[in-house]
């Protein structure tokens, strides 16, 4: 099974093309995979002004750059290969083309350039990412994906943004095979618990069995990154706010008592939710409250900040842990790229929480990128349809091969899910 992924949901265009043993299902685990190919391109630098991504920039930065990632993706994984003879386009694929891409012209025009005098590469489906994300910045990477399809003749898997981070999180890398990376697919033991954290997510999702997910608590208002990212633009920093912060802070000794106590917003409420803008707004009046903000109150602060942060993930995760007897622990999303973060939980695991397994992405893997939606694509396209089974607002696609139309359907309820603001 060789599947291409694509990622536009936030600020990273991302492609990755993997590839799998056909004969055995990726869910029957470990599962070897190999990366083909794995690009990205980060728009961080262009959103900094904004303090947080700006949707129309994002679908124009994805837009620019999808096609010439997707060639170098290609070449990578020695599948871009000049047609010989030039190709004739049908009508009907003419006019397929262009309805897919009718507010993108710029990006048909590239498309037909770029994809037309290339012989069909040997991909088996493409995965995109539905949502949930920005929902102009999403379109981008589906509607290329359709064109795709309808080119190439192959499926269209759409793939849940969260449940990529998810897996990332069971990714570990083994030795090179002829100068390629392969990961090895953890399996896991049931009911797992996955904390999501990124700029636009905090949740406590309990996964029952493989693929049945149920959110059992989120943010109230702002995602723990969304307010990284803001408290770090309160205290001067640039954008992407979270390691930024994490590096103010760690110039601060462990046991330095902060000069500005910050408060721990539902730290003891009797629910797995959060709420994060209220901690953010804590740093805010602080922050008015003095006269001159010198290097060193600016780091006690931020230490002060992450430490309150770290505290309620982790008595909010431990408490659901040993509420439903969980086996394993995954941490996902943006925010586990956090030292303090990631420090914490292994010392939870190994202090207090000694029979269960915990699971952090590879730093590189930790924000957006094509690998992980490809993996959640490897293991959708290798379920049989009885396997899938789906639940609240995770809900997953099945593995069939869906349509462009039934794509379009099954699009609609997650575009729900997206934000109209500037988190992902
Ligand atoms: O998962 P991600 O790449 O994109 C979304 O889906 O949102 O997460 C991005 C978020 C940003 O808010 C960023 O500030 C945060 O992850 N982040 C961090 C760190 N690295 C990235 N937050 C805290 N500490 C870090 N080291
Ligand atoms: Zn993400």
């Amino acid at each position: 099974m060789r599947i291409l992924a694509i990622e536009t949901s936030c600020d990273e265009t991302g492609i990755a093309i993997l590839e799998t043993k056909r004969d055995a299902p990726v869910s029957a685990q470990p599962s070897k995979i190999t990366v083909l190919a794995d690009v990205l391109i980060s728009q961080a630098n262009i959103h900094a002004d904004y303090g947080g991504v700006f949707p129309a920039l994002a679908r124009r930065e994805h837009a620019k750059n999808i096609l010439p990632l997707l060639t170098q993706a290609l070449t990578d994984a020695n599948l871009f290969k000049k047609k010989k003879t030039a190709r004739i386009q049908s009508d009907n694929e003419k006019y397929e083309l262009s309805k897919i891409f009718h507010k993108e012209p710029e990006l048909l025009e590239n498309f037909k350039k770029t994809l037309l005098e290339i012989e069909t590469p040997e991909i088996d489906a493409i995965a995109v990412t539905s949502g949930p994300g920005l929902e102009p910045a999403l379109w981008v990477g589906i509607n290329t994906a359709e064109a795709l399809s309808a080119l190439w003749d192959i499926p269209v898997i759409p793939i849940n943004h969260m449940e990529g981070h998810i897996m990332a999180s069971l990714l570990t890398s083994k030795p090179d095979i002829n100068g390629k990376k392969v990961f090895e697919l953890s399996s896991l033991e049931y009911p797992s618990l996955a904390l999501l954290i990124s700029g636009g997510h905090t949740e406590i999702v309990l996964i029952k069995e493989p693929g049945v997910y149920e959110i059992l608590g989120q943010t109230r208002d702002d995602a723990v990154g969304e307010a990284f990212d803001k408290v770090a633009r309160m205290l001067g920093l640039p954008y992407p706010g979270g390691p930024e912060i994490s590096k103010l802070a760690e110039t601060v000794s462990i046991d330095t008592p902060s000069l500005f106590p910050l408060p721990r917003p539902m730290l003891k409420s009797d629910d797995y939710d959060f709420s994060f803008a209220g901690l953010k707004t804590a740093v805010l009046y602080t922050i008015k409250k003095i006269p001159e903000l010198t290097q060193e109150i600016k780091a006690s602060i931020a230490k002060e900040f992450e430490d309150s942060a770290t505290e309620i993930l982790i008595a909010k995760t431990k408490r659901a842990a040993e509420e439903y007897g969980v086996r394993t622990i995954i941490l996902g999303g943006g925010v586990t790229a956090n030292k303090k973060i990631r420090t914490a939980f292994g010392n939870l695991v190994a202090n207090e929480l000694s029979d269960i397994e915990l699971f952090i992405p590879d730093h590189k893997l930790s924000t957006d990128n094509g690998l992980m939606i490809g993996i959640v694509g490897l293991i959708r396209s290798s379920e049989t349809e009885t396997a899938i089974r789906a639940n609240g607002t995770m809900r997953l696609a099945k593995s069939s091969s869906p349509t462009i139309a039934e794509l379009r359907a099954r699009l609609k309820p997650q575009r729900k899910l997206v934000k109209k603001n500037n988190t992902c």
